[in-house]
């Protein structure tokens, strides 16, 4: 490490300070399978004095763009090198997409055990090679108005109601609107989610995997607080963040309760509609998280194949009469989605498919599972699955 640092920090370098290759270096070398370049990187602005928020910008640019287009690079030469490669290899296919060939995108976007667990389009390829867009997820109608306050947003309307795609570069977390719980930081796919599970006011659902709640305060949001929502996890510390944001956007009906996954649920309360949205390699946010391409294996994509498919079996009982079981993942690998929905489809007869509603992300409607693709609306890649119980 010490030969990356610089005693010369803020000359510049072919468009890209040295401070900034610097610090972008350091985490990139520090990044592995237990130390996630997200993490690292955050750590890293954390415990400096320095850079701008511009600067700051550029660093998790360049960081993100290394494994973008880690494919494209030569591990022979400097890492310095390949980064500054690397941001110009992104600010090229910004510029002139065109000039890069469909055949090398694909061949070079991921490890090759992928092309055993889904099809590589060049569609998808140059889907997740695009910077990610930021998704805000307004109050119910709220949109246009928010967009106003925040300027420099846009309302996706065509896609979701209350999908604003957010183009500045504010910290949006320092907003007197955010504080009011005006709008939500959520994925368009996973905004969809909420909207293909359509609760309805006064119901009462699991949201068996419900994290920090990302998907609890949608489904809230669409049951216009009525009814009841039991919200559950593992990690008991992601509830009580669960419980810090339902207060900030104003969300009053559920009830946190930690579930292991296991045969017992945590209520005896049968269910309109259960949410399993389930723990996943998470391939559908490639686009998001480039390094991760480089870490997960095929190993993590079966093992977790094997828990989602557990978790469905152990919920299913917990449904009731006419209620609908939604299953869901941020990943697109086979044996993650559709083999998970076909083997616990077959070993619950007594369930029905059930179609989902239309004119989300721009699909119609499907009575098989559904895959929303980065392409589809900008967003993350999503499996969603539906079933019945008659
Ligand atoms: C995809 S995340 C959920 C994200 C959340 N629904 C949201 O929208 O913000 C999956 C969650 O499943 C939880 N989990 C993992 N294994 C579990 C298990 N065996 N039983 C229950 N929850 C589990 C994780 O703690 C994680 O919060």
């Amino acid at each position: 490490m010490s030969s990356l640092c610089c005693r010369h920090a803020f000359a510049y370098d072919g468009g890209v300070s040295s401070l900034v290759l610097q610090i972008a270096a350091e985490v990139i070398a520090k990044s592995s399978r237990d130390n996630p370049a997200d993490s690292g990187l955050r750590e890293a602005l954390k415990s400096r004095r320095l850079p701008t928020p511009e600067q700051q910008r550029e660093i998790s640019r360049a960081v993100f763009n290394y494994f973008r287009w880690f494919g494209w690079l030569d591990a022979a030469h400097p890492l310095s090198g390949q980064i500054k490669h690397a941001i110009e290899l992104a600010q090229a296919f910004k510029e002139r997409p065109e000039s890069f060939s469909d055949d090398k995108l694909v061949e070079r976007l991921v490890p090759d055990w992928v092309r055993e667990q889904m099809e590589i389009s060049p569609a998808w390829a140059r889907a997740i090679q695009a910077e990610p867009k930021l998704w805000l997820r307004a109050r119910r109608g709220q949109g246009a108005a928010l967009c106003e306050k925040l300027g420099a947003a846009k309302l996706e309307k065509a896609l979701l109601p209350d999908a604003v795609h957010y183009k500045g570069e504010e910290d949006l977390f320092r907003r007197p609107e955010f504080h009011a719980g005006e709008f939500e930081i959520q994925d368009i796919a996973s905004q969809a989610v909420g909207w293909l599970c359509a609760p309805q006011p006064g119901e009462t659902w699991w949201d068996a995997c419900a994290g920090e709640g990302g998907k609890t305060l949608h489904l809230s949001a669409l049951m216009e607080n009525k009814g009841l929502i039991w919200a559950s996890d593992r990690a008991e510390w992601r509830l009580k963040n669960l419980k810090r944001r339902a207060a900030r956007a104003q969300v009053f009906n559920f009830r946190a309760a930690p579930w292991d996954g296991g045969v017992k649920p945590p209520t005896k309360t049968k269910f309109d509609g259960i949410l399993v949205d389930a723990p996943c390699s998470g391939v559908g946010t490639w686009g998001r998280n480039p390094h991760a391409r480089w870490t997960t294996t095929l190993q993590d994509v079966t093992e977790l194949g094997a828990v989602q498919l557990q978790l469905l079996n152990h919920v299913a009982g917990a449904l009731q009469p006419g209620g609908k079981l939604i299953y869901s993942v941020c990943t697109l690998t086979r044996a993650e989605t559709v083999a998970v929905a076909e083997n616990f489809s077959r070993a619950h007869p007594e369930l029905q498919w059930l179609a989902l509603p239309e004119n989300i992300c721009g699909g119609l409607s499907t009575a098989a599972p559904r895959t929303i693709w980065p392409q589809d609306c900008g967003g993350n890649g999503m499996f969603v699955a539906a079933w019945r119980r008659p």
